[in-house]
C-alpha cells in the first residue's frame, strides 16, 4: 500500500490513502470514477470501460476514508511508462487528491524499472502535470473532441 500525506487545506478533509486495486470491485469503482468524468462530465468517450490495455495495467485507487475519490493506470512496455485515465471526483478536486495519484504512479513505476514517464494531456490539465515535472514534447492534437498534448517526465 502506497500511503500519502494529507492535503494540507482547511476542508476538514482525512487523510487520503491510494493505492493499488485488489479485485475486481476495487475495478468497478475505478470504472464508476472514470464514467463519471470522462463520460458524464467531459463527454470524451462513450465508454470508458473498454479499453483493452486495462488487462495488463496497474491501477490505483485514491479512498478518502474508504470512499473512493480518485484513480489512475500506468501501463508498461518496456522502460516506457504510460499514465492514463488519470481522474479525481469533482467533489475533491484542489485538495491534493491527483497529485497523490500521480506521485504514486511515479514511484510504483520506478519500482517496476521503467525511466520515463508519458500521457496525453488535457489542455487544461497541463499545469497539473508540469508541477509534477513533465514537459510538453507535441504540438496540440484533439483528441474526443478535447485538446491534448503529449507530456513525458525522466524517472531516473
Ligand atoms: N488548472 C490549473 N492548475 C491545476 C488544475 C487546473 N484545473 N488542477 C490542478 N492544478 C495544479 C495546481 O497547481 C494544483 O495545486 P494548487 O491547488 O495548490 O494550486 C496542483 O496541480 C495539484 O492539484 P491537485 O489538487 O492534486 O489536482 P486534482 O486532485 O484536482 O486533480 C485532475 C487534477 C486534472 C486529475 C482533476 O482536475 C480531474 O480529474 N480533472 C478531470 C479529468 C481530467 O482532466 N484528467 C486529466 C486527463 S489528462
Amino acid at each position: 500500500m502506497i500511503a500519502s500525506p494529507p492535503p494540507s487545506d482547511a476542508s476538514g478533509m482525512s487523510s487520503i490513502v491510494v493505492r493499488e486495486i485488489a479485485n475486481d470491485v476495487e475495478m468497478e469503482a475505478v470504472y464508476r470514477l472514470r464514467d463519471d468524468v470522462f463520460v458524464h462530465e467531459q463527454d470524451l468517450t462513450h465508454d470508458a470501460r473498454d479499453d483493452p490495455e486495462d488487462g495488463h495495467s496497474i491501477h490505483l485507487l485514491a479512498f478518502d476514508g474508504g470512499t473512493p475519490v480518485g484513480t489512475g493506470r500506468v501501463t508498461l512496455y518496456g522502460r516506457e511508462a504510460q499514465v492514463a485515465w488519470v481522474a479525481v471526483a469533482i467533489s475533491h478536486r484542489r485538495r491534493g487528491v491527483g497529485d497523490a495519484i500521480m506521485r504514486a504512479l511515479i514511484e510504483r513505476s520506478r519500482h517496476e524499472g521503467a525511466t520515463f514517464m508519458s500521457l496525453n494531456a488535457q489542455a487544461h490539465a497541463i499545469p497539473f502535470y508540469t508541477r509534477l515535472g513533465f514537459e510538453s514534447i507535441s504540438g496540440e492534437f484533439r483528441m474526443g473532441g478535447i485538446a491534448h498534448r503529449v507530456m513525458t517526465r525522466r524517472l531516473v
